[in-house]
């Protein structure tokens, strides 16, 4: 190959990863899909992150992907892992614990903010999270 197509092939190439790397960013997040649940009893929650943290005014990421340390919230962030790397673990690998914690964090804010959903099918909502089947 000639000297002259490899830089642009480089580059090329650094734009396809970065185009496909930021594909899982938190930018394209339609919906909660924690991964530790197994067969859902319900459809997918709709959750347009970024859209959603601007709307309701959120600007700490730790206000949800939090951390503690010795029974305190810190100021670090965990956004690197799912919710359920922490509320599995805790035990009994109770799968009704991480569905609770979820709901504390998303119907909690609502309840007090009274604004946002708390009816079931409002945040669990295949049409809404554009998942059509499943
Ligand atoms: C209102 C709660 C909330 C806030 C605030 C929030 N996030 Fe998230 N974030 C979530 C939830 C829920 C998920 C999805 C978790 C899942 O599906 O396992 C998520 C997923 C992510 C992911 C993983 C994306 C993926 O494709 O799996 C990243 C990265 C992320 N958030 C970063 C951030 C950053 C950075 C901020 C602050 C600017 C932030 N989040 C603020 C709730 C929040
Ligand atoms: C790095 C570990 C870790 C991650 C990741 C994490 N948490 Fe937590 N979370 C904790 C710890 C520790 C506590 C405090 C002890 C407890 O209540 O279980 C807590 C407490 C909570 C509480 C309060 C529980 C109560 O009974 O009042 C909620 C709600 C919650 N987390 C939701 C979430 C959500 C939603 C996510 C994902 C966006 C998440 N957590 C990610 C560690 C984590
Ligand atoms: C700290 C508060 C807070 C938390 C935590 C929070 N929300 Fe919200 N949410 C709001 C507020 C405020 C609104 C209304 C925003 C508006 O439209 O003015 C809202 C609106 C919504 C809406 C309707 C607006 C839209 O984006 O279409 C959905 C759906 C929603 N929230 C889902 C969730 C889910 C799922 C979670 C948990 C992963 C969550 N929220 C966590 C405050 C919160
Ligand atoms: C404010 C949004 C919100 C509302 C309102 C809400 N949920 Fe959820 N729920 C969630 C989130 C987020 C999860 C985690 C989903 C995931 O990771 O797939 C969840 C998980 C669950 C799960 C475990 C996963 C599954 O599908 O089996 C069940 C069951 C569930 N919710 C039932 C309900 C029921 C019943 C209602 C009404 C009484 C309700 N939820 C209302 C946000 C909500």
């Amino acid at each position: 190959m000639k000297k002259k197509y490899l830089i642009p092939i480089t580059v090329l190439a650094f734009a396809l990863a970065i185009t496909v790397l930021s594909g899982y960013s938190q930018e394209d997040v339609r919906f909660v899909q924690d991964s530790a649940f197994g067969k859902k009893m319900r459809p997918p929650v709709y959750f347009a992150h970024d859209e959603h943290n601007e709307k309701a005014g959120i600007e700490d990421c730790h206000y949800c992907h939090h951390s503690y340390e010795n029974g305190e919230k810190t100021e670090d962030e965990s956004s690197d892992k799912e919710c359920s790397e922490c509320h599995m673990a805790d035990g009994k690998g109770n799968k009704a614990s991480l569905a609770r914690v979820y709901h504390l964090c998303c119907k909690g804010c609502h309840e007090q903010a009274k604004a946002g959903p708390v009816m079931c099918a409002e945040c669990h909502n295949k049409t809404k999270a554009g998942v059509f089947a499943k």
